[in-house]
């Protein structure tokens, strides 16, 4: 079997292992850098012109920056080769607010959230507000984007600001303990790793990114079920879910589609790269027969149709 990872230029310790692991397990590895990817003729291809669609397997990293382009070429891609995601996943979850959107959609908890181009129209919800309140950029990560603030006189010149960005404003209630937070690694229909992160002294964002540090721990039942339940509704067959504990219950507050795995791999001392790899070589040879059978199926049906 081919598999190819399609990620960002630069590699980081975790794509190293992924790629070290996909070594163990495949018979052809490739490391694509995403902006080296041509598309012709509707086919994404490789520098040396390979079709990417001549790989079994697909496993996109696909970073913010890439989300329209990335999107793109998994679209292009979509049934023709094994991929643990969705492309419609790298759109959904690059958006915190599209993401709280499809997982209310799906019956998940999240926090209440609101979303406003403007601070006028964001005034008569502030003033409604419990506070602290927590202000997001819609396309931040490792902590980068999110903002607290203690009053709607504290939260205005937030809100200016990212109006002076041109970029959308995200308000959304404080929820659990300040600065805690649980992330659990999803893998096809388990949760393969879990931990919970706490924010650095001062800090609220627990982030590993930020400050934070991460302790294995054992999910409740019902945070598996929400976890799992999550990576299903936005289409993702590995995804990091942010969870918190809040007073009513666990709150899903976010999804990562690019996840991120160091520090999990760390402070749950998971092999979570060989995990990854063997998720996607067992999805990747069903759906590699179900490609086969599916045109024997439909050569039956329209046989017995007499069409
Ligand atoms: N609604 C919230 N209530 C309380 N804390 C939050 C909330 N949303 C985010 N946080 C804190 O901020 C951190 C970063 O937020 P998150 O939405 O996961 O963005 P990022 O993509 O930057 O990780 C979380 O890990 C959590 O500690
Ligand atoms: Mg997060």
């Amino acid at each position: 079997m081919k598999i190819c990872i399609l990620g960002s230029r630069e590699k980081k310790p975790q794509d190293l292992w992924l790629l070290e692991e996909a070594k163990k397990r495949f018979d052809k590895v490739t490391y694509a850098q995403i902006p080296d990817v041509r598309i012709q003729d509707g086919e994404p291809l490789l520098l040396k012109g390979t079709p990417l669609s001549s790989y079994d397997i697909v496993f996109p990293r696909i970073p913010r920056t890439y989300r329209n382009y990335g999107y793109v070429i998994c679209k292009l891609l979509e049934g023709r080769t094994y991929m643990p995601i969705t492309p419609e996943s790298i759109i959904v979850t690059h958006d915190k607010f599209l993401t709280l959107l499809k997982l209310e959609k799906a019956g998940i908890p999240t926090p209440l959230s609101y979303l406003s181009s403007t601070v006028k129209g964001m005034k008569p919800i502030l003033k409604n507000m419990k506070y602290p309140v927590v202000i997001k950029l819609l396309q931040g990560s490792l902590g980068k984007g999110v903002m607290f603030a203690e009053s709607p006189s504290s939260a205005l010149p937030i809100l200016d600001t990212i109006e002076g960005m041109k970029q959308p404003i995200m308000l959304e209630e404080f929820v659990g303990t300040p600065g805690e937070d649980i992330r659990a690694l999803v893998i096809g229909h388990e949760v393969a790793a879990s931990m919970k992160r706490v924010a650095e002294k001062g800090e609220r964002r627990a982030n590993i990114g930020a400050g934070g540090t991460g302790r294995k721990i054992r999910l409740s039942q019902e945070m598996t079920k929400i976890a799992i339940r999550s990576a299903k509704a936005l289409g993702l067959g590995i995804a990091g879910i942010d969870i918190i504990e809040g007073k009513k219950g666990p709150v899903v507050i976010e999804a990562n589609v690019n996840v991120h795995f160091e520090g999990i791999t760390h402070a749950t001392e998971t092999n979570v790269a060989a995990l990854m790899m063997d998720y996607v070589r067992h999805e990747a040879e069903i759906s590699k027969k179900d490609r086969l059978i599916a045109p024997i199926f439909k050569a039956v049906e329209e046989m017995a149709w007499g069409r």
